[in-house]
């Protein structure tokens, strides 16, 4: 793998045209999301009074996030809930809103901003706001977070799901390319980035996911390594997976695939 590595050189990265496509093909060959939903929606069911305002930085196709619009809509049905979602990519902030109007509740209000984190023009304050597999990709993590608190109102959330490097994502730290000038950032440059940011980090909780590769696509195993693969290195990949998967329950072979949740609240005072 490291001769094929080199031979390769810098390999190019995912394409914003096809990167949520492949993102969802990606997502049915795990049971990650399912869990991840799960788990927001117990977060979300203490907040059960008045309105709600959601913020999903990075929403991506919004499959997640009308799951979680859904529930929060239906706890009361008359009760308005404002849910805003961030991406850059275009495709994907038209089918967030297309996920959200699929819902048909009056009192949703969706709004989307095609931009990126830094430059989407939001105004709060937001009861929670998530970042959702996002927080890869932004230029400087404390800064981020920062911004994010800032955009809370009293007794708000702010929620941050990201992987750790693991063996899945030793993957990306070696064959993905920089993404303007930096690297994608895992579990414990969340945890610096907290830190740095002087934010109170609750209890963290790994949701222990798995991951179906062995009969992946070309395109979702690029996903996976979040970069073009060429066909030599394709292989090499396949077999570092295969080396990797342990059984699960039924023992099938499978990728370990766990993420971590991030939380931190703004005192209601
Ligand atoms: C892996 S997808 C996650 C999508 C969705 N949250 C989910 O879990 O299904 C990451 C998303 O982050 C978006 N993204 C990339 N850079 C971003 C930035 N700087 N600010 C906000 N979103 C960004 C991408 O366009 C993509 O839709």
């Amino acid at each position: 793998m490291i001769s094929a590595r080199a031979v390769a050189g810098v390999l190019p990265g995912l394409a914003p045209a096809t990167y949520a496509r492949d993102h969802a093909c990606f997502e049915t060959r795990s049971d990650q999301r399912r869990l991840i939903a799960d788990h927001l929606v117990t977060v979300l069911a203490d907040r059960r009074i008045g309105p709600i305002s959601m913020l999903s930085v990075g929403c991506g196709d919004g499959a997640l996030d009308a799951r979680l619009a859904a529930t929060l809509a239906d706890v009361l049905p008359t009760r308005p809930v404002r849910y805003v979602g961030i991406d850059p990519y275009a495709g994907s902030a038209a089918a967030f809103v297309a996920a959200l109007s699929d819902l048909d509740r009056e009192s949703l209000e969706t709004q989307v901003h095609v931009a990126t984190f830094d430059e989407a023009p939001v105004a709060g304050p937001f009861d929670v706001i998530t970042f959702v597999h996002s927080m890869y990709y932004v230029p400087r993590v404390a800064e981020t977070l920062r911004a994010a608190f800032d955009l809370l109102g009293p007794g708000g959330e702010l929620i941050v799901v990201n992987a750790p490097r693991g063996v899945l994502n030793a993957l990306v730290g070696v064959l993905a390319p920089p993404l303007e000038g930096h690297r994608q950032w895992f579990s414990d440059d969340v945890v610096a980035g907290f830190a740095e940011a002087g934010q109170q980090l609750e209890e963290i909780v790994t949701l222990e996911g798995r991951l179906d590769l062995a009969v992946a696509s070309d395109a979702v195993l690029d996903f996976t390594v979040q970069a073009r693969l060429t066909p030599e290195l394709r292989p090499l990949v396949r077999a570092y997976l295969h080396a990797v998967s342990v059984p699960d329950a039924s023992g099938e072979m499978r990728v370990p695939h766990p993420v971590d949740v991030f939380c931190v609240k703004r005192s209601d005072l």
